[in-house]
């Protein structure tokens, strides 16, 4: 079993953060429930121990608490802001409200003859992320205080004699200056001689595929989306062609994008069945206008179609592409990560299909499920793929969906896309397309008056869809866009640019 360093969840926000940022160290980490008793942490080959923030204060009731004997398995611990505070509580030491709370970048001194600090003398004061509201007021028998701030005599401790460490801020936030050199720091303290390999992963999914589904046969539909085409490749390669594949056209998808997916996934060697469903879907969306009520209805034809593809043809295993963002949200047992989500488009599949699921990339990051694409030879097409919703296009034409209005925003979306990648700026934006607005407006065209539809732009930058800023897109960019979609998609005669943000906007617009 790979070194590993244990995260303790204890419902921070920045948790998933922790470990991403200990895989970039290049060492393997995972999130555990924070109540996993000690005896599962030391099976997990742990090296290292971290004890994630939490919403909770430790004299709270009901706050949570990890298995005491986590302290006897002698290896090193380190707690960050509540963690921190969770090890003065339980060695002795009083945590009390602090009469302000500390929020945003502060100022330490620090010991730098502390191993947590190691080669961080040269400076005298360092630029850490604070989020607090309790504060320590006397340490622990046995601990020395390592760094201080203004507001937080006890920025950093540790144990003068076993390998266990406290921090009031967060080193995995990236205001934290130097935050990768104390994780990196500590995880020099937990002696961890392995890397964490995405090479050796793909050896390891491999092996794991083959052993689970052994003679079996699975089935997996595909959307041309990074998760579901990384998830196929790696499972042919276990089982070769007891992996059948579905792509299901909906008729919502974008201008040629059926072609190019098929022709992608033909390049990689993977066989793939196009099921025509548009006639399906967009009959069941006929006269629906309400944006929940489109997912839903959706979603539903999408089983239908996948389960009368898929019944009695023997198929034991679903091969998901479930990525570990979504696997720690639905075992998380503390915070805001609490709800159990249903992420997946066929995640709401009947039991009576009975079907078992395959998730050969649950304990991955999606920068990481990129970089295994990219050794298994996926097309940088897909890999660099916008995002692309569920729903399809029918959540960007406002009002009735049907295929006239289908074809004018292809054609404008398809122009937005070429032009965007015309000038370079692909790369710098998270999402840009095109909307169909429900008016129409009067213009001129030639001598004749016209009265016909509005396109909106949306061109967003973000790094995780949670909040987004409008792309300041070039005058120029836009001005070949607008000129373009009016003088090439028959029925549009406006052109507007979408200039808000998220929130309080969303990035869609339904
Ligand atoms: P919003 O509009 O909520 O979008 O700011 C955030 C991100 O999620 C995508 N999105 C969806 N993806 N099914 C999906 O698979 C959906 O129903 C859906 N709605 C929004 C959106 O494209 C953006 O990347």
């Amino acid at each position: 079993m790979t070194e590993t360093i244990v995260i303790l969840d204890f419902g921070s926000q920045y948790t998933q953060l922790i470990s991403r940022r200990i895989r970039e160290l290049g060492v393997y980490s995972e999130i555990i429930p924070f109540q996993t008793p000690a005896a599962t942490i030391k099976d997990m080959n742990a090296r290292g121990i971290i004890l994630s923030g939490s919403p909770y204060s430790v004299y709270q009731r009901g706050a949570p608490k990890p298995d005491k004997d986590v302290f006897s398995l002698g290896l090193p611990v380190l707690g960050i802001c509540y963690g921190m505070q969770y090890i003065t509580q339980s060695m002795g030491g009083i945590v009390q409200r602090s009469k302000q709370r500390e929020y945003g970048r502060a100022e330490i001194e620090l010991s730098c003859e502390s191993p947590l600090f190691k080669d961080m003398c040269a400076d005298a004061r360092h630029t850490v992320w604070m989020s607090h509201s309790d504060r320590i007021e006397k340490i622990p028998e046995g601990f020395t205080v390592v760094a201080s701030s203004a507001n937080s005599p006890v920025a950093a401790f540790q144990h003068a004699e076993k390998p266990i460490f406290g921090l009031q801020f967060h080193p995995e936030v990236s205001h934290t200056v130097e935050g990768m050199r104390i994780l990196g720091n500590f995880i020099n303290v937990c002696a961890i001689t392995q890397k964490w390999n995405l090479g050796e992963f793909i050896d390891t999914a491999v092996r794991g595929i083959r052993d689970t589904v052994g003679k079996d046969r699975v089935i997996g539909a595909i959307s041309g989306g990074v998760d579901s085409t990384v998830a196929s490749v790696l499972t042919q390669r276990a089982v070769g062609n007891r992996l059948k594949l579905l792509f299901i056209d909906n008729g919502l998808l974008r201008e040629h994008e059926s072609g190019e997916v098929m022709a992608a996934f033909k390049a990689m060697h993977l066989t793939v069945t196009r099921i025509d469903a548009s006639a399906v879907f967009l009959g069941r969306l006929r006269g629906v206008t309400d944006p929940e009520k489109k997912r839903k209805i959706i979603g539903k034809t999408f089983i239908d179609v996948f389960e009368k593809h898929v019944s009695g043809k023997n198929f034991t295993w679903l091969l998901q592409g479930t990525l570990y963002p979504d696997v720690i949200e639905s075992t998380s047992h503390v915070g805001p990560s609490q709800t159990i989500k249903s992420h997946h488009n066929v995640g709401g599949l009947p039991a009576r299909m009975r079907l078992k699921i395959l998730e050969p990339l649950r304990l991955l990051f999606k920068d990481e499920v990129r970089s295994i694409g990219g050794l298994l030879g996926v097309p940088r097409t897909i890999l660099s793929r916008q995002p692309f919703p569920g729903p399809g296009l029918s959540i960007r034409i406002l009002g009735d969906v049907n295929r006239q209005r289908i074809d004018i925003l292809k054609k404008a979306d398809a122009i937005v896309r070429s032009e965007i990648e015309h000038a370079s700026l692909s790369d710098t934006l998270w999402q840009y397309f095109a909307v169909l607005l429900p008016v129409r407006t009067v213009g001129i065209m030639g001598d004749e008056r016209t009265y016909e539809h509005v396109v909106a732009i949306r061109a967003v930058n973000s790094t995780d869809a949670m909040t987004a800023d409008w792309s300041r897109l070039p005058y120029e960019v836009m001005d070949r866009l607008a000129s373009r979609i009016i003088s090439e998609v028959v029925g549009v005669n406006r052109v507007v640019y979408d200039i808000s943000s998220k929130p309080p906007s969303t990035i869609e617009w339904e």
